[in-house]
């Protein structure tokens, strides 16, 4: 029964980790657990957190020893088309959690010299082979660096690829994906004519028992974020965009640090920075899909008017009359 229960009790921590915030249990295993509870309780033996922290250490040095082979591999890879350096102590993720990939320190891009297009090509080489980038994908899956045009003045930011992303190795291809084609659309522009990004390379990963499909998607931890944030910021080197769009919370939070704003509300429709570039901060497009009124789409659409103006594009009066009505 101690087993059972170091089990149930670690893979509740995991779910816990992976975002789950509910879990259904029957009425007959709520008893049943109490009364393993109350058992176990009697029979006076030590409590299963205390074994459970044991193994979560061992897990620990197991995993960094797994980061510095992975370490090893890429300051060893070719360097002609781009150089990548990663510091050499491992880092463990800030909120200490063993479900958590176990993550070296952001690497260094350097990237050839060369045309907008030569260095993007070399990026996107690097990103898709680089060795943390894919551990963190399941096989059959991709990493997935931004798209569209390299002179965008436009380019929006995301949170990671989802299950659509993944497969097809593109971002924003999903339902929200759909809905910021939409928006981009309705802004006078094609989805070719602005540069389109996440703050995450890969999906972050939800383990499945039995290693089958992931099921759902999880945000991204902070060491995971400071991982991929280097690719961005490459990105935004080649690209020059004259502005960045933040959509949604962990764009927020990847762009302007998290803890500075308590909540998005507080941070969106005004002028932010990020690598000396504005940042307007708006809602993430699936906040749309999840309640799809016309109040919601124009507090979005308010945001990117100002993108519009900012960049000089054209507004019609019909456009600066988008989703008015209640
Ligand atoms: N949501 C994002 O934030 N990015 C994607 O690429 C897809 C969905």
């Amino acid at each position: 029964m101690h087993a059972a229960l170091t089990a149930l009790t670690a893979e509740l921590r995991r779910l816990k980790t992976a975002g789950v915030k509910t879990v259904d249990v029957s009425e007959e295993s709520v008893a049943a657990l109490r009364r393993a509870v109350v058992a176990q309780r009697a029979s006076g033996s030590r409590r299963p957190e205390a074994r459970g922290q044991g193994a979560e250490v061992r897990d620990q040095q197991a995993g960094s020893q797994k980061a510095e082979a992975g370490r090893e591999k890429s300051s060893s890879q070719s360097p002609e088309v781009a150089a990548i350096r990663t510091p050499q102590s491992a880092l463990r993720n800030s909120g200490g959690d063993s479900a958590a990939p176990v993550l070296p320190p952001p690497p260094e891009v350097v990237l050839p010299e060369g045309d907008k297009a030569a260095r993007w090509a070399a990026l996107r080489e690097l990103v898709l082979n680089h060795p943390v980038c894919r551990d963190n994908v399941r096989p059959g899956k991709k990493v997935v660096l931004g798209v569209g045009s390299l002179d965008a003045k436009i380019m929006f930011v995301g949170e990671a690829p989802g299950a659509d992303e993944e497969v097809l190795g593109e971002p924003f291809v999903g339902p929200a994906g759909q809905l910021l084609t939409k928006m981009i659309l309705a802004m006078g522009l094609k989805r070719e004519e602005v540069y389109i990004g996440n703050i995450m390379n890969w999906r972050p990963q939800i383990p499945s028992p039995g290693g089958g499909e992931q099921v759902g998607n999880r945000p991204p931890t902070a060491a995971e974020m400071t991982f991929c944030l280097p690719f961005l910021r490459a990105q935004i080197g080649i690209v020059e965009p004259t502005v960045l769009v933040a959509l949604g919370k962990t764009a927020l939070e990847g762009l302007l640090g998290a803890g500075n704003f308590k909540t998005l509300g507080e941070a969106r429709g005004r002028w932010h920075e990020f690598a000396g570039r504005p940042v307007m901060v708006t809602y993430h497009p699936s906040y749309i899909l999840r309640e799809p009124t016309n109040r919601k789409k124009r507090l979005i659409w308010d945001d990117l008017l100002k993108v519009m103006d900012r960049v000089d594009l054209p507004v019609s009066e019909k456009q600066r009359g988008y989703f008015l009505e209640r």
